[in-house]
């Protein structure tokens, strides 16, 4: 079962929950409001419902609050699906590798996904810091680096300008005629001032990555700590910590970003394999805005038919990309306004109607108006009011068996990571 309850509906004198059933959810979730209103805590109270239900969920929390909320309330027989990722544990640091590729889809894909987030993080309003010569570099290099029975990370990438022997080898696994010639005739006559040139972007983009030995351990391993598309098919609950404060915003955002394509990539795998039916999985992105790429807004309309529902929350529509906003208003299925600013109101209300704007600024705290998808179909709007946090009886100290068992089945001691890494980036 994986029904969940939103909140509840006070209609002429009388109370009814909210239902969101199964296959609704698959049409997805989004919600807006302002700081305080209680976007955080639905979210919390749906995951712990999925969590009880036996259901496989990914939380991606860009405080770390509702992640430590759920921990405690983490009951023993799901205990062994959790994966908590926490990256400020540096002791036992995870791997995230965006390259790891299992066939051609799948490296195409991820490629791309790797120049989007670099369009995101270092020039998301395209105006040109990033442009297509990089793009070209960051593409070619990227496929070099992952090839070979090894594979590579992203971290590899500037090695390659850098450490000869280190290209000769790389080079001697390409198969892909288009990267034989970009490394063999473009950069053969590529002049040694425009190498060094781009190698000082590449440094500049890199290198802060690279020089943060929180950052460096996850991302410099080749494999990942765990695989996507089984996290999905075994229905795990993954939960990760993205607390900019413990580990750097940029961090935090390249992170988020990374666990996102890896996300859609194992849904695209899904969708590779043929119609046979998918064990649904649940995505919740609290200020969803950091870490999508404009990938993202296609991945609305599709995944769908790949049993992956989502529920993107954030705080006003100023912070949405077009395309993704555009994405969001055509495709979602399930809307919830909380109390927003006059601007957005005025934008939302044509989507509440008959709920107006003035409707849309006034309401209070923990109360909301939603548009329920039912059916396959989204009802017209009307109101509701949050659950409040469940309360934990004593302390049950689940954090603590959740973090021990989480290292030992998915981290690397830092030790061995360090001198691992020290030796892939030469
Ligand atoms: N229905 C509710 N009843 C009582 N308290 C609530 C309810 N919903 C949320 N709260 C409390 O209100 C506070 C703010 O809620 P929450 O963190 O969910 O807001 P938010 O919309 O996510 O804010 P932000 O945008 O700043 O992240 C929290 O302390 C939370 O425990
Ligand atoms: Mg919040």
């Amino acid at each position: 079962m994986s029904n969940v309850t939103l909140g509840v509906n006070e209609f002429r004198g009388r109370t009814r929950l909210i239902e969101y059933a199964e296959n609704d959810r698959l049409r997805h979730m989004y919600m807006v409001g302002k700081t305080g209103v209680g976007k955080s805590t639905v979210f919390q109270n749906m995951c712990l419902q999925d969590i009880r239900n036996g259901q496989g969920v990914c939380f991606i929390d860009p405080h770390g609050d509702s992640v430590d909320w759920l921990l405690e309330r983490i009951p023993e027989h799901r205990l062994q699906h959790v994966i908590h990722f926490d990256p400020s544990d540096t002791a036992f640091p995870f791997g995230l590798n965006l390259l790891e590729a299992r066939n051609e889809f799948e490296k195409d894909f991820l490629v791309n996904e790797c120049i989007q987030i670099f369009y995101k993080l270092f020039d998301p309003g395209k105006v040109g810091m990033i442009g297509p010569q990089f793009e070209h570099w960051l593409r070619n290099a990227a496929l070099t680096v992952m090839a070979g029975p090894e594979g590579g990370s992203i971290l590899e990438i500037p090695r390659l300008f850098i450490d000869p022997e280190f290209e000769k080898k790389k080079r001697s696994y390409l198969t892909d005629p288009l990267v034989i010639d970009f490394w063999g005739k473009q950069m053969a006559s590529t002049s040694g001032f425009h190498k060094s040139e781009m190698l000082n972007y590449f440094m500049s983009k890199f290198g802060p990555f690279m020089n943060n030995a929180l950052m460096r351990n996850i991302l410099g391993h080749r494999v990942n700590s765990f695989e996507f598309d089984k996290l999905m098919d075994n229905r795990n609950i993954l939960l990760v910590n993205l607390s900019k404060g413990k580990i750097g915003e940029i961090n935090a955002h390249m992170l988020g970003l990374i666990l996102v394509s890896r996300l859609q990539a194992a849904v695209l795998k899904r969708a590779n394999q043929g119609g046979a039916y998918r064990t649904p999985f649940y995505l919740y992105v609290d200020e969803f805005q950091n870490f999508t790429t404009d990938t993202f807004a296609s991945l609305l309309s599709e995944s769908r038919k790949y049993g992956l529902g989502m529920h993107l929350a954030h705080q006003y529509l100023g912070q949405l990309p077009d395309p993704i906003r555009d994405s969001i208003f055509g495709n979602v299925g399930t809307f919830v306004a909380f109390e927003v600013g006059i601007e957005d109101a005025q934008l939302l209300a044509k989507e509440f109607a008959p709920i107006t704007d003035l409707d849309l600024i006034s309401l209070p705290r923990f109360n909301f108006y939603i548009k329920l998808m039912i059916d396959g179909k989204t009802s017209s709007s009307f109101s509701g009011t949050s659950l409040p946090p469940e309360q934990v009886a004593g302390t049950r100290n689940m954090k603590e068996k959740v973090i021990a068992l989480t290292r030992l089945a998915y981290g690397w001691p830092r030790l061995l990571t360090e001198e691992t890494i020290r030796r892939q980036l030469g």
